[in-house]
């Protein structure tokens, strides 16, 4: 197996023609990887990822061949996939306004060009679920919202068209099975690219809290941040030592890290409805 990628929390390699995609127990807050991993983060955000790849299936093809078919010091943590060529654009889906949408939406009144109604506020439910894509910013820069329309001129309307189908269909899908189980996807980034055949395949994960804001709708409340599902404990600790947000992180002490991993279980046990 040859390394080829090594991102914040996981690392990809190639296998066989495959791609064997990693995830680690590292976390990250504020976009600061911690010093201090959380144990089975990476088990938990796998598992959680083929459920929802299984289950969505019927919507696209995905890249999954086996959670299984892995380096045996890797079980559990790690998917091979077919290896895609990617499209490069962050496809999200936003049903809430949060982080950066509520940024480019205080500043512009419309987030990706997609024009919003005015009056909303931090953690707002949207009218509808809109399409916001990124292009996908090279490592240590932050990736920047596209228009519809210039994702229409890098690959073309078909494809453009369809990618936003898809995005919003998985969003809706995806949101209505996690609010019967009182979880609220505020939004998510989906990752699409082309199998060999040139199919337009579903890659990457696929809604988990790395790659999507979970929120328990218990707790909602516009007008205000809204809590993380299980990062948060991570959040406010940290922000409480007085860190500043930039590299190193502190070291997480042994309850935080016990908070967080029963929160992400707890995340993977209301959504599946299966005990961790
Ligand atoms: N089936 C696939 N074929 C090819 N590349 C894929 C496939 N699925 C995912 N990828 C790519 O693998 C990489 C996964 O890396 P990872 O998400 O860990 O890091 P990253 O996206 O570079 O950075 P970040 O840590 O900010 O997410 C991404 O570049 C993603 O586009
Ligand atoms: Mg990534």
């Amino acid at each position: 197996m040859r390394l080829i990628h090594s991102g914040k929390v996981r690392d990809v390699y190639e296998d066989r023609g495959d791609l064997i995609l990693v995830a680690s127990d590292r976390v990250s807050v504020f976009d600061v990887i911690l010093p201090t991993p959380i144990p089975d983060k990476g088990k938990v955000l796998t598992r959680l990822s083929l459920w929802w790849f299984e289950r969505l299936a019927d919507v696209v093809p995905n890249h999954v061949i086996s959670a299984t078919d892995v380096p045996e010091e890797f079980a559990g943590r790690a998917v091979r996939c077919r290896r895609l060529r990617m499209i490069p654009v962050e496809c999200i889906a936003r049903g809430y306004l949060a982080g950066s949408g509520l940024k480019e939406y205080e500043r512009d009144g419309s987030i990706s060009g997609v024009p919003l109604p005015a009056g909303l506020v931090e953690g707002s439910r949207l009218p509808e679920p809109i399409f916001t894509p990124t292009t996908k910013a090279p490592l240590g820069t932050h990736d920047e919202f596209v228009t519809f329309e210039q994702v229409v001129a890098q690959e073309g309307a078909e494809v453009a068209q369809e990618l936003r189908r898809l995005t919003l269909e998985i969003y809706r899908r995806g949101a209505a099975i996690a609010a019967e189980r009182g979880i609220i996807v505020a939004d998510t980034k989906l990752e699409f690219g082309w199998s060999e055949d040139g199919v337009l395949t579903l890659g990457d994960e696929l809604l988990t809290s790395d790659s999507s804001r979970f929120w328990p709708a218990e707790d909602w409340r516009p007008g205000g941040p809204q809590f993380a599902f299980d990062k948060q404990y991570l959040r406010d600790w940290a922000l409480s030592t007085g860190w500043d947000k930039t590299e190193p992180a502190p070291e997480v002490p042994p309850e935080i890290v016990e908070i967080t991993r029963d929160r992400y279980i707890e995340a993977y046990e209301r959504i599946t409805g299966e005990k961790w």
